[in-house]
């Protein structure tokens, strides 16, 4: 696929990524996760995809075990009827070009092709930029679990729950254009 003049596509994690993808990690995130939780979710088979694209003549970064410029990754497991988002993150330098939105697109593709009906995650609750893209994607709050993160000096942070409703969302998507266009010049107008 192409998009903002890239050609992309998305490749399973394998072993030859995983540190690759643990240095774009602890760029991502004031707390990342260790190595070790990348290999566990290697282990247990969880979906984990690579987002890359192919690299352009300004594109220094080291490339991916397929000679691929790494953009992002996700990383799901599948539960009975739902699956549930681990991690999804995009490298800052790519950040604000839609491939969180990409990526969410291929989480929901994949998970209905496993015939969930629900996606689940938690986000910390200062993450307003997570939070925002979450929502314009779709997915609604439903709780809080207290002190779910670790915030540094001994503190813990609050996660957000939120879950999107596949099958809701499939209809909203097959929406004839007219109707599309009605919601968007409504919501335009809020
Ligand atoms: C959150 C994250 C994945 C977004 O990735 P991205 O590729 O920049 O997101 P997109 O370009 O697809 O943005 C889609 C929408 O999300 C929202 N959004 C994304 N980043 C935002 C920011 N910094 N502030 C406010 N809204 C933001 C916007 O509504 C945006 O649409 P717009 O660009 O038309 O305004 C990225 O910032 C990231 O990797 N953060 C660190 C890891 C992380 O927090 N992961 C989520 C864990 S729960």
């Amino acid at each position: 696929m192409t998009h903002q003049g890239r050609k992309l596509h998305l490749e399973p994690l394998t072993e030859a990524d995983l540190e690759l993808v643990w240095e774009a990690e602890k760029r991502a995130y004031s707390h990342p996760w260790s190595l070790g939780n990348f290999r566990d979710a290697l282990k247990a088979n969880y979906p984990s995809y690579l987002l890359v694209a192919q690299p352009q003549p300004s594109d220094t970064s080291r490339r991916t075990s397929t000679g691929h410029i790494l953009l992002g990754y996700w990383i799901a497991m599948l539960g009975v009827e739902e699956a549930h988002l681990l991690n999804i993150a995009v490298l800052p330098e790519h950040r604000r070009q839609g491939w969180a939105v990409w990526m969410l697109e291929s989480l929901a593709a994949w998970a209905g092709a496993q015939q969930a009906q629900w996606i689940w995650l938690e986000v910390r609750a200062s993450n307003q930029a997570a939070q925002q893209l979450y929502r314009q994607f779709g997915f609604a709050p439903v709780g809080n679990r207290k002190a779910y993160y670790p915030a540094g000096q001994g503190h813990r942070e609050d996660a957000v729950v939120m879950s999107l409703n596949l099958k809701l969302r499939a209809v909203q998507c097959q929406q004839p254009i007219g109707v599309a266009n009605e919601r968007t010049e409504h919501e335009s107008t809020k």
